[in-house]
């Protein structure tokens, strides 16, 4: 069977919503888990749009949280697979904010969702490749890469490490703890 390539474009997904006062934490801003429920809506329509199959979020592997978002602000969130793998593809959105009385946009937040496509069964299902139309496409897919093995690294530090060593106590005391073991 012939293999399908999509574009970046073809998975563009951008939304836009204004900023309730339901939406507020205890300072009066807006709740990142609010900001989170968003991200995991857009990524899960960007993905499924990119690969013809309802996806699920395997991971969310970055969401920096830039700047404070207020009441009454305009949230424009966009988001493109940045990376695929065979089953896997790798979400990047921006979210931006908009004061609508002075036009002032910020950039609030960059998050990377993996999204994993499943068939009516609920089998991972293979997506389709990514065609890199721009230098953007080629630098955020080599991003996800690098992002990947970062994640790979640290899943085996963590199974190899030895936490309990005499080197793993002598760096800890370089940090603001005190070991105290019961
Ligand atoms: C995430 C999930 C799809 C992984 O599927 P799996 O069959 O267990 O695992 P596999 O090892 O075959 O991984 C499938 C793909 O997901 C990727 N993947 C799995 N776990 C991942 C993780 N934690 N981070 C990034 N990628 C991950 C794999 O790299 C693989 O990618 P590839 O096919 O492009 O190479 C599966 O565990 C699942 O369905 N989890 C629940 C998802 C869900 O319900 N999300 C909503 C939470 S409320």
């Amino acid at each position: 069977m012939t293999k399908v390539f999509k574009t970046v474009k073809s998975s563009k997904v951008v939304i836009s919503e204004l900023m309730l006062p339901s939406h507020t934490n205890f300072s009066g801003k807006i709740h990142g888990g609010y900001i989170l429920s968003l991200l995991d809506q857009i990524a899960f329509a960007c993905a499924s749009k990119f690969s013809g199959h309802y996806s699920v979020t395997a991971s969310v592997d970055t969401v920096d949280f830039l700047a404070p978002i207020e009441v009454g602000e305009l949230v424009t969130m966009r988001a493109s697979v940045n990376y695929v793998g065979k089953t896997s593809m790798i979400v990047g959105i921006r979210v931006e904010a908009e004061n609508i009385q002075t036009g002032q946009i910020k950039h609030c937040n960059s998050s990377y969702f993996t999204m994993v496509a499943k068939d009516k069964m609920g089998n991972n299902v293979t997506v389709p490749g990514l065609i890199l139309s721009t230098d953007d496409d080629i630098r955020r897919f080599w991003n996800c890469i690098k992002m990947i093995a970062n994640k790979k690294d640290k899943q085996n530090h963590e199974e190899t490490f030895n936490y309990k060593s005499e080197e793993a106590f002598t760096e800890l005391s370089k940090y603001n703890v005190q070991i105290d073991l019961v």
